[in-house]
């Protein structure tokens, strides 16, 4: 594990839910949310909860055909979904504006954030979700990697606000 890195284990979705609305309530911008972990790992199951905390209203759902959705809270909160994208689509995606929101004036969360790297500023937020089992079952491993001060920052409040148990999951 990196030495900058923050780990925490999620039992179910809900779990995952609060951590992302957890960091939604903390985080102020401009912010870019890099994503990572395999097809069901939970993205966006995080990013529908940070939003919550953000104060969005509207349902978030995935952008995986879209490739970005748009939402308002207390910021803009940008949704941009890669898995579709490759290196290749870099003036593609410049084209269409992405670099505006990386960062822009908001919160900007990208799933599959390894497909293009070129399009996340060096100053971001890296959440890495992995699959986690043991003998009570299928669980999540969110690991925070902060990339600058603004996310060095929101990694220490969002711990700060975090109760847990020495096996690193939530006190309940
Ligand atoms: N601890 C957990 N945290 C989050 N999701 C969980 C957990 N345990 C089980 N799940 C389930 O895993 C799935 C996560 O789906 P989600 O759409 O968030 O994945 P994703 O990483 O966005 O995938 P994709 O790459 O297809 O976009 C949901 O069906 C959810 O109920
Ligand atoms: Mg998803």
């Amino acid at each position: 594990m990196q030495h900058n890195s923050h780990s925490v284990i999620t039992r179910n979705e809900k779990e995952t839910a609060y951590i992302g609305e957890t960091l939604g309530k903390i985080i102020e911008p401009p912010m870019v949310i890099a994503l990572k972990g395999s097809l069901g790992a939970g993205k966006t199951v995080f990013v529908r909860g940070a939003a919550k905390g953000l104060g969005v209203i509207e349902q978030v759902t995935s952008p995986t055909f879209v490739l970005l959705k748009n939402y308002r809270g207390r910021f803009p909160v940008y949704h941009f979904d890669y898995y579709r994208l490759y290196e290749a689509d870099l003036e593609e995606a410049i084209g269409m504006g992405f670099e505006d929101y990386l960062p822009g004036d908001g919160i900007a969360f990208v799933e599959w954030a390894e497909r293009l790297p070129s399009l996340i500023p060096t100053d971001f937020l890296e959440i890495f979700l992995e699959l986690y089992f043991d003998n009570e079952g299928e669980k999540r491993r969110l690991t925070f990697v902060a990339h600058g001060y603004s996310a060095t920052l929101a990694v220490k409040r969002l711990f700060s606000h975090l109760k847990l148990d020495t096996d690193r999951t939530l006190k309940l």
